[in-house]
């Protein structure tokens, strides 16, 4: 029986218009959006409606985490049975292990690889800037998340090589099919598997020694491995996937968020130097930045039956696209959304469901302190001890499985005095 109000759907004209302009997914959403009315679209795998307004964000995410559901995730070639596409009792297990590490006491342990790999760029930071060389922000950030994770997972050093093979995964989860599994991968995806995987059982088997001579380390991968000693669904195949997972979805996410903050100071000076020094200013920067360039900038869910949603009828088979990039440019919610104004969240708590860069529900971001925690670590570190002039074209936003700036953010950066 149907219950509640059909949502409005697109005309498919208008679909097929959009889609032979091959713009992105995003301009569909905005031009299926109408405030206060449910609306979607139809196309080939189906319809789906377009999630922006808080309430309705709190109600999908939050207490309808569990009608309205993840589909598999199309990295699981990659990520095999980790958290992240995990479903059922399976992710209910490997989440309470996983979320005592991340707590804000459990990420202490790993403070210090935080606060050395910042000291790393920072130092690399003055080399360039006494050299008077350019500098690629993208890239500095992005080594930055890469070393913080890696040490933090398996308690090893960051060389190069090992770099170069775990920044890689972002390239193959790129061209991954988009049916999450089903049809052959494509042999860079492949190669690019392998070599991550041979990283993953180099570090597992020198845990594994350390483990059994002392029982000690600090890193997740020693506390996966003392998992393994009570519980058999902690095989190596599965250790393998939690690492990998902690990977992909550690590392990305935080690198774009730095970038982004750069390109907005770059653009607001008076806040660059606000920020000098005061970790208070710091902290609003990130939230600010996270609200404008929210890196999940679309969270899919799935209706298996049928719903109602608000006095909506969401008929099973829907797709609900909850687009945090467009709630958090809510003039409702947000006044004068386009602006950078950091200050802006000392001043209002906003309402549920209306800020959500790290999701809300039972599937909300795992690493959400980790990343707070590394990312005001770097940019407090580096915005005290430089000042930075982007000096590239400041990227246009590509909304892509994350939403990241196109292109390098080359720099020049000069010590303060
Ligand atoms: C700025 C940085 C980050 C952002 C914006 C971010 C954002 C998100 C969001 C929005 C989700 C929910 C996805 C959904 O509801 O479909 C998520 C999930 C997740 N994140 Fe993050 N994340 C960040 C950093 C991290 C870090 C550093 C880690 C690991 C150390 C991490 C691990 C995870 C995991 C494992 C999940 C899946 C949780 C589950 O399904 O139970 N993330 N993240």
């Amino acid at each position: 029986m149907t219950v509640g109000t059909p949502p409005d759907f697109l005309d498919d004209d208008t679909v097929a218009a959009w889609s032979a302009s091959r713009a992105p997914l995003v301009d569909l959403l905005r031009q299926a959006r109408t405030p206060g009315r449910l609306t979607g679209f139809r196309r080939s795998g189906g319809p789906a409606v377009v999630i922006t307004e808080p309430r309705h964000v709190h109600q999908v995410l939050g207490v309808g985490g569990d009608r309205f559901v993840k589909r598999s995730h199309r990295a699981r070639p990659l990520l095999g049975d980790g958290v992240l596409s995990a479903t059922g009792d399976a992710w209910r297990s490997q989440r309470r292990l996983l979320q005592a590490m991340f707590t804000g006491r459990g990420i202490r342990r790993w403070e210090h690889h935080i606060t050395g790999a910042a000291a790393r760029v920072a130092d690399r930071w003055a080399d360039r800037a006494r050299r008077g060389e350019p500098t690629d922000i993208a890239e500095d950030v992005q080594f930055f998340t890469v070393d913080t994770i890696w040490r933090s997972l398996t308690d090893r050093p960051l060389d190069h090589a090992t770099y170069v093979d775990l920044a890689a995964v972002q390239d193959i989860v790129a061209v991954l099919p988009a049916d999450g599994g089903g049809a052959a991968l494509p042999p860079e995806a492949v190669a690019g598997i392998a070599a991550l995987d041979e990283r993953m059982s180099r570090a597992l088997a020198a845990a594994r020694t350390r483990h059994a001579a002392d029982g000690g380390g600090v890193s997740v991968l020693h506390r996966l491995l003392d998992a393994a000693g009570t519980d058999p669904a902690y095989t190596d195949r599965l250790i393998r996937d939690e690492l990998v997972t902690l990977l992909v979805a550690g590392y990305e996410s935080s690198a774009r968020t730095l970038t982004w903050a750069f390109v907005l100071l770059d653009r607001h000076p008076e806040v660059m130097e606000r920020a000098a020094g005061d970790a208070g200013a710091v902290q609003g920067v990130i939230s600010e930045t996270l609200r404008l360039y929210p890196t999940a900038w679309l969270l899919p869910r799935h209706s298996p039956a049928d719903e109602t949603l608000d006095g909506w009828h969401i008929a099973a088979g829907t797709d609900l696209l909850v687009c945090p990039y467009l709630t958090h440019r809510d003039p409702e919610v947000w006044p004068d959304p386009e602006r950078f104004d950091p200050g802006r969240f000392a001043a209002r708590t906003p309402p549920p469901g209306a800020y959500l860069p790290f999701g809300i529900g039972p599937r909300a971001c795992l690493g959400t302190r980790f990343a707070m925690r590394e990312m005001e670590e770097l940019l407090g570190a580096l915005l005290a001890r430089f000042t930075v002039e982007v000096t590239g074209p400041a990227g246009e936003p590509v909304f892509g499985i994350n939403l990241r700036p196109a292109g390098p953010l080359h720099a020049r950066i000069r010590e303060r005095t």
